[in-house]
């Protein structure tokens, strides 16, 4: 199968995913990797491996929107309405003023991450670190066809507890005495989507928040390529 990837930061997940297919050990080619982020370290480790990179970068969209709420077009597919009442059906906000600037900023981001990606005719896009949110704009033109999910996520907790940004550290804060991490199909809503496979590791009074980040990402690393292949043996 042909798989690209969104990334945000330093990308060992994306790393475990290029030495996975390099071992053969996932069936699948990385066609690109793409980022917010232009700082993102995980974008050299795609152009070491060979692979295309590209970035679009969403805080110099945020920011040139916030001087010019004009000065970016939004996309003419970009039916405000209608993503703004599924969004929020699955947010907690309802803030309409503080959504519509937050979609219409996604919405143009969203678009020219559709411009790289649609033309690569992948089979599925995982996700690895990429830290923003996607909105249905985004989903709806990914998931063409209806039950056939094509976008994946790992996520630093044992969803359905502790979603959003900061899993291990909810997990270490709240004193739990098993953490894992969470492989999980994208939906509309926040870390909610189908979940694919979940690994669990054990955690002890020696524990500090350090640890168990070093124990939750050696499992992710595993896990990540297995879901992959599971995929893409369409097993899932
Ligand atoms: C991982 O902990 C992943 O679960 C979360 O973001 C982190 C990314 O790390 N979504 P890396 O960029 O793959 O090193």
């Amino acid at each position: 199968i042909k798989i690209g990837a969104l990334i945000s930061g330093g990308g060992t997940n994306l790393q475990a995913i290029i030495d996975s297919c390099a071992a053969g050990n996932i069936d699948a080619t990385l066609v690109f990797t793409g980022s917010d982020n232009p700082e993102a370290k995980g974008l050299d480790r795609a152009r070491r491996a060979g692979v295309e990179t590209f970035v679009v970068d969403y805080g110099k969209i945020i920011r040139t929107l916030k001087q010019n709420s004009n000065a970016l077009a939004v996309p003419d597919d970009f039916d405000l309405k209608e993503v703004q009442h599924r969004q929020t059906l699955f947010s907690a906000s309802t803030d309409h003023e503080k959504i519509t600037a937050f979609l219409r900023s996604r919405a143009i981001a969203e678009r020219a991450l559709l411009d790289y990606i649609l033309p690569h005719d992948i089979d599925l896009l995982v996700l690895a670190g990429f830290m923003r949110t996607l909105t249905p704009y985004f989903i709806d033109h990914m998931n063409t066809v209806p039950g056939k999910w094509k976008i994946m996520n790992i996520h630093p907790a044992l969803l359905p507890s502790f979603p959003g940004t900061d899993g291990y550290g909810d997990t270490f804060r709240h004193g739990c005495k098993v953490g894992g991490c969470t492989v999980h199909f994208i939906d509309y809503g926040e870390d909610t989507g189908p979940i694919i496979g979940q690994r669990a590791f054990e955690i002890t009074d020696e524990d500090t928040l350090e640890s168990i980040k070093k124990k939750g990402l050696a499992l992710e690393w595993a896990l990540y390529p297995e879901c992959i292949q599971k995929f893409a043996e369409n097993k899932i």
